[in-house]
Order: C-alpha cells, then structure tokens, then sequence
C-alpha cells in the first residue's frame, strides 16, 4: 500500500481518479494533503478545513464484480470505518447523519464523499473521499461543525489515524451486505425517532426515520403510515 503526500492539491478525490485512470495503483492507494484548494463536498458543496489541521484523504478501492446497484455498500463501508474509529478514542454521541456525516451530537465531525468509476454498470474504482476534522478548533464558517481536538481536548496525530482508518476500512470490506446494513442502522441518527426535514420546495414535513432501501434512499414514514423513499436531493434533515 502506498501513500502520497501532497502539500498542496485542488481535490484529493480529482488527485487520485486522475492518478488512477492514468497507471496502475495498489489497491487501498491515499492521496493524502496538507490544503486542499478546493475540497468537493457532497451535492457540488464545497469542503473548507484548515491547512495541515485535519485528514484531507482519498483512498483508493479496486473493485471486482461490484454492481453499482449495491453501491450504498461503500458508504457503509466507510461511515462504520471512521464511526468504530472516533468510537474507540471515546469521542461522545457519535452517529452517522444519511447518506454518511458523521456527527457527534448534532455536530458533523467528518464528512466522506465517494466517486466511483463505472465499467458498465460495474464499480471498477472507487475513490473513498474523507474530510475528518482533527486538530482545527475554528469553524467561524461552518454551521455545526466540531472536531476531535472540540471534543476531546487534545490534538491527535494526522498519520496514526489514517492508519487506524485503513485497518477498519480494510476489515470492513471483508463482512456481509446483510451485517454492514445491520450495523449501519443501528448507528443511524434519529432512526426511529420523530424528525423534522424540508423538502425540495423548501417545506417542512414531519415523519421518522425507519431505514435505507436496497438503493440507499432514506425511509421515511410520513404521517398516516406511508414508507417514502427520498434520495439526497428530494430532503434535508433538520432535526
Ligand atoms: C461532505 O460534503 O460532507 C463530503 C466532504 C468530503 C471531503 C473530503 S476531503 C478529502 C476528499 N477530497 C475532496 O475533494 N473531498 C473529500
């Protein structure tokens, strides 16, 4: 396994598909940077950390067989990788916010951005992209955001995570769809829980949260029963 470190890149995740589509990398390859000039966020958000504060990674996973119907498998993957992670260095109340923030409270500590490389209707790559907030403490710019340094009083070495991060992922990638699902909803914030979200006209609607389809949309009972999947871009969670 090989990691290469920048000082300096526009994206870590457009770095390493760029890298990976132009010669052959081991599997589970990092692309790791002090600053990134322009972090990719989910739905085109951007993604602001500090220079050399935080873990600004893309890790590379080669896959074999893997139907882009299952592709909700990675975030999984990668949200119960970082969760075990902050779990066993005590960090409180930490839960995975769908698709895969990762929050301690109601307070994102990482986020993870996955871009995948289709053969067809194959996964071929996928590049497994983390921003975890590590060492920075100001997040003027940021709504509800925290760190382990916020949370834990203590600022924590960038290579040992990412090493303790690797060990996970690579453990993970070797269970059960049915037992990552398992694990996943029972680390699912407010599942089961009455929650307020807002939909694509900017309306709040109330329902609770029930789970995630085979697709990797999000199960919401609405009042009178009824079970609605919603992707990413059909609600916001509010609370
Ligand atoms: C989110 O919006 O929550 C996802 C943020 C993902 C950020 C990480 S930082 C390393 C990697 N490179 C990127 O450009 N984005 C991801």
């Amino acid at each position: 396994m090989s990691i290469i470190k920048l000082n300096a890149t526009d994206s870590t995740n457009v770095y390493l598909k760029e890298l990976a589509l132009s010669q052959q990398l081991d599997d589970f390859t990092v692309v790791s940077t002090e600053l990134q000039r322009k972090g990719r966020g989910q739905m085109g958000s951007e993604w602001l950390s500090d220079k050399g504060k935080n873990l600004t990674v893309s890790i590379l996973k080669k896959l074999s067989a893997f139907h882009v119907e299952n592709q909700f498998d990675l975030n999984c993957i990668v949200s119960l990788s970082i969760y075990d992670v902050l779990h066993e260095l005590t960090v409180p109340n930490l839960s995975v916010k769908w698709p895969n923030d990762i929050l301690s409270g109601n307070q994102k500590i990482c986020g993870i951005l996955i871009e995948n490389v289709l053969k067809g209707k194959l996964i071929h790559l996928a590049i497994l992209g983390i921003g975890l907030n590590v060492n920075q403490t100001d997040f003027q710019n940021v709504e509800k955001a925290s760190s382990l340094k916020l949370l834990l009083g203590q600022n924590l070495d960038l290579d040992e995570l990412l090493t303790k991060v690797l060990d996970k992922l690579k453990s993970y990638f070797l269970i059960s769809r049915e037992e990552l699902k398992t694990l996943y909803l029972k680390v699912l914030f407010r599942k089961d829980k009455p929650s307020t979200f807002k939909d694509l006209s900017n309306r709040s609607f109330t329902g609770i949260i029930r789970g995630v389809d085979p697709s990797g949309k999000l199960l919401v009972e609405l009042e009178g029963g009824l079970l609605k999947p919603f992707d990413l871009k059909e609600l916001k969670l509010l609370y």
